[in-house]
Order: C-alpha cells, then structure tokens, then sequence
C-alpha cells in the first residue's frame, strides 16, 4: 500500500459530493470521481468508515453501503482487518475510454495536429538516411534545433544563446526535469491556483510544499496576495503561467508581470515560466518582453510545440542560464536519455514557418472558443461562462459546488471533462468547470448540449438548499 488519506483530508477533497439520492450512490460517485482523475492514486488506503461518516456527518452505514458499491465496480477492495484501498482504474473504466465510438474526450485540451505536419513528416523521413547513421538521441538537444528556439526568443525581446537552451520530450519532461533540479524536500513553491495539474503533480513529486496563489476569471492574479507569500513564504520556485493561463485563459497585465519579478527577485525564488499556451493568441495581441531578470538564473521559460503544433511530437525545452542548463543536463540520464533526433529535426523545420503555424492556429482556436461560448450561453444562460482571448478552455464559475456532481453526470452521457477541483492547489474550485475549446466546434456544440442535460440532472438530484441560496441572490 502506498498512502493513505485521512478522513478529514477525504471529507475536504470531496466537496460538495452529496447531489442525488440514495446519499450512499452519491458517495461512491464522489470517490469515483476522486480515483478517475488521479486525485486519489491506486493503492490508497481509505478511512476506516466510522472515521469517514463522522468527518462528513452521515451515518456509518450511508458509508459501509458507499464502499459496497465502490467494491462491486471494481474501485476500491477491502479485507477484513485491514480496512479498504483503492484500486488502479480498470479496462472498462471510462477514465480509460480515449477512443470509444460516441464519446466527446474533453479531459485533455489538445488541439488536433497543424495540418501541414504529416508533410513535414514525410519530407524528414525522407531524408533521413543521415540521421538514422548517428545515435539518434542526445541529453542537450541538435544544434540547428537550439539555434531556431533561440532565435525565436531574441525576436521577441529575450536575447537567446543557443548554449541557453535544453530541448526535452515536451513541456511537461521540461517541469519535471527542472524541479527535480531546483527542489529538495520541503521546499515551498508558489503556484497559482486554479493550475495546470500535472505540473503541481510534479512539483509535489520533487517534495515541494505548494503555495497556491489565486487567479480568476474576473480579476485575473492577486498580486497582493503574490507579493505577501513570496515575502512570507521565500519559496525556492514560482511556477506561473504569464500568457494564456491554463484552465483561465487569463494572460498577466505588464504591472503584474513587473510586480511578480519584482516580489521574486526580492524572496530569491526562481521564477520558472510555463509558456506552452504563451503563442495561442486569438485577439489579445501582442505583449512587450517581459520578466527580464537583472540577475542570470530568475528566469528559466519552458517551452512546447504541443499545443501550437502537435501533443504527440513531445517537443519542449527549457530556456535557462548555461549554468542551469548545465546542471539540467547532468541530472537529465536518470529519467531520460534524451528527444529522438527525428522530432528534433521535424521541430526544426517547423519553427522556420512558425508564424504561419501560429496564425492558423488561432483561427482554430477562434472557431472553438466562439461556437463554445455561444452555445453554453445559450445552453446553461445561469453559468458565468467568461471571455478569453487565447488558450485552449473555459473556465466556468456554476455558481454552485456542483462541478464533480457534473462530471459524473456527464461521463454517464459520453462526454469527459475534468472537475474543478483537479485544478485547485490547495482544495475547493468545485464551483468551477474546464472546458477546452480545442476540439471541432460541431463537436464542442453537441458537448454543450449534453451539458445542458447533465446539468438538469444534477439540479434535479440535489438537495434543494444547494440551489436555494444561490437562487435567492440570482
Ligand atoms: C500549461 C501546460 N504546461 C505543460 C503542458 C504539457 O505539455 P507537453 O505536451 O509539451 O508535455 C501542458 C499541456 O496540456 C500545458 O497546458
């Protein structure tokens, strides 16, 4: 067994479980939810049930019949003695059901391939009678390939040398690479919240203690609230999203970029910069260069080709000082021995037609975000469905604690989304839903309107006082 969580610590992540009747399918449905996105991982020893009924004040029996029907599918198993623990997904979960004729798959914002890529493919495979003499793979990335992501960052503003720069198998080998680098166990790491979750995964994973900062949809960051936990808190990392913030689609204004430079360079924190969603602008525009450090070694920028070009390249990289890149690479072998060459020259050749990749991709994402937009307004006219100017999803504020209920609901009709609080840092955000926008718009429509039904579900089953005291300041 590897953890365990405490019934308290269960009771909190479960939020606002308690949506339809009998009480005890609600339950399982609430931990289903939690094991489904990874919340709770497999292996995970469960409370005992008197300990759990008492944290959420139901009886023990509403529990004892909640893990019955959690071990009659499969989730959890329990043996006499030695209380219950969760079990890794199984085959007909429909966590695990990518591909199923029917289903709408809106748990990853991936937009589909640019579709000029599977000619690039064919024009590299050809000449790649060279590339397959040598070994194929390197911890430092092809020269050509460092040379054209630093060009690109001196265009912008961010003088580059080639040696700055580290190529990884996409962003997310980048975020796991870097703080395995620059975390030791209990070190704290301010990160926003609502956040990207595989990143808070592994920044966890490295030991950090996370400090969630808020953004949201309507005022973007608290920099106050930044500003005092850098102050209170020197973490030894800030992990941010400037551009695009994913799930909020919120990009910093100038003064806040300014500020959070400035609040880091005071506490000594390295700010490390997720730029993965930074060229997915739809009407923004374009931003000055900004958190340009006065000191090497604030700054490292992560950077990706999945969400402008294609997920399945696994094409990232880390733009650092030569000494970070340095310790970067002799920390690298030991999860990874490098980015297939292959990739590497394809990424090559696509960074030489950037601009183009990135204009068309906005219209794309144009497409996504209007038909969505449109068609929740219409669909659920109570949701705060927000306005965004690029990235890849809605953030949507329900205006009740009702998100996982949601979920649940709309797994049960073919559509798959993560829950709020899959993004929060520190709990809570069950008031909130991710949407992605990047999949068809025809798509996107027909999601709507099965969130439109699940939604009418989810109101009809819970208890009334959920919706009263929102309704009465409606
Ligand atoms: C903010 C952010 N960072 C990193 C990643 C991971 O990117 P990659 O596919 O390059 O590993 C994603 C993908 O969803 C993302 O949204």
């Amino acid at each position: 067994m590897d953890s365990r969580v405490s019934a308290r610590m269960l009771a909190m992540t479960l939020g606002g479980w308690r949506t339809r009747e009998p009480a005890y399918e609600a339950l399982a449905d609430g931990i289903r939810l939690l094991c489904l996105d990874n919340r709770l991982a497999p292996r995970t020893a469960l409370p005992a049930e008197r300990e759990l009924a008492g944290a959420l004040r139901v009886s023990r029996s509403t529990v004892a019949a909640a893990y019955r029907s959690l071990r009659e599918t499969g989730h959890i198993a329990s043996m006499r003695g030695s209380g219950s623990v969760t079990l890794p997904l199984g085959r007909r979960d429909p966590g695990r059901t990518f591909t199923a004729d029917g289903m709408i798959d809106l748990q990853q914002a991936s937009p589909p391939a640019w579709p000029g890529l599977a000619g690039i493919m064919a024009e590299t495979a050809a000449a790649a009678s060279g590339l397959v003499a040598r070994v194929g793979y390197d911890v430092l990335g092809r020269i050509e390939l460092r040379e054209a992501i630093a060009r690109r960052y001196t265009d912008r503003g961010v003088p580059t040398h080639p040696d700055e720069v580290l190529v990884t198998t996409g962003a997310q080998s980048a975020i796991h690479l870097v703080s395995s680098v620059l975390i030791a166990r209990g070190d704290r790491v301010l990160v926003e919240t609502p956040t990207y979750p595989h990143a808070a995964d592994a920044l966890r994973r490295a030991g950090a203690r996370l400090v969630g900062v808020p953004v949201t949809t309507d005022e973007g960051w608290d920099v106050d609230r930044a500003e005092q936990a850098f102050a209170r808190t020197l973490p030894v990392m800030a992990y941010l999203m400037p551009d695009f913030h994913n799930p909020t689609g919120h990009s910093m204004s100038a003064a806040e970029r300014s500020a959070m430079l400035a609040a880091g360079e005071r506490s000594g924190s390295v700010l490390v910069l997720d730029e993965t969603t930074a060229d997915l602008d739809i009407d923004r525009g374009p931003r000055e260069p900004a958190f340009i450090a006065a000191e090497p070694g604030t700054v490292v920028r992560i950077g990706s080709l999945g969400k402008t070009v294609w997920g399945g390249l696994r094409l990232g990289w880390v733009r650092a000082d030569g000494e970070l890149i340095r310790r970067l690479v002799a920390a690298r072998p030991a999860h990874d021995l490098g980015t297939p060459e292959f990739e590497q020259a394809i990424a090559t050749s696509l960074l030489a037609r950037f601009d183009d990749i990135v204009q068309q991709r906005s219209q794309l994402l144009r497409a996504g975000r209007d038909a969505l937009v449109e068609a929740l307004r219409a669909s659920v006219p109570s949701w705060a469905v927000p306005e965004v100017h690029g990235g890849v999803s809605l953030w949507i504020e329900l205006g009740v604690p009702l998100s996982s209920a949601l979920v649940m609901q709309a797994r049960t009709r073919g559509l798959l989304l993560t829950a709020g609080p899959r993004f929060s840092v520190e709990g809570g955000h069950d008031r909130h839903l991710r949407v992605p926008f990047t999949a068809p718009p025809e798509e996107l429509i027909v999601a709507a309107g099965v969130l439109e039904e699940a939604w009418a579900a989810v109101r009809a089953g819970a208890p009334p006082s959920t919706f009263e005291a929102v309704e009465a300041v409606i």
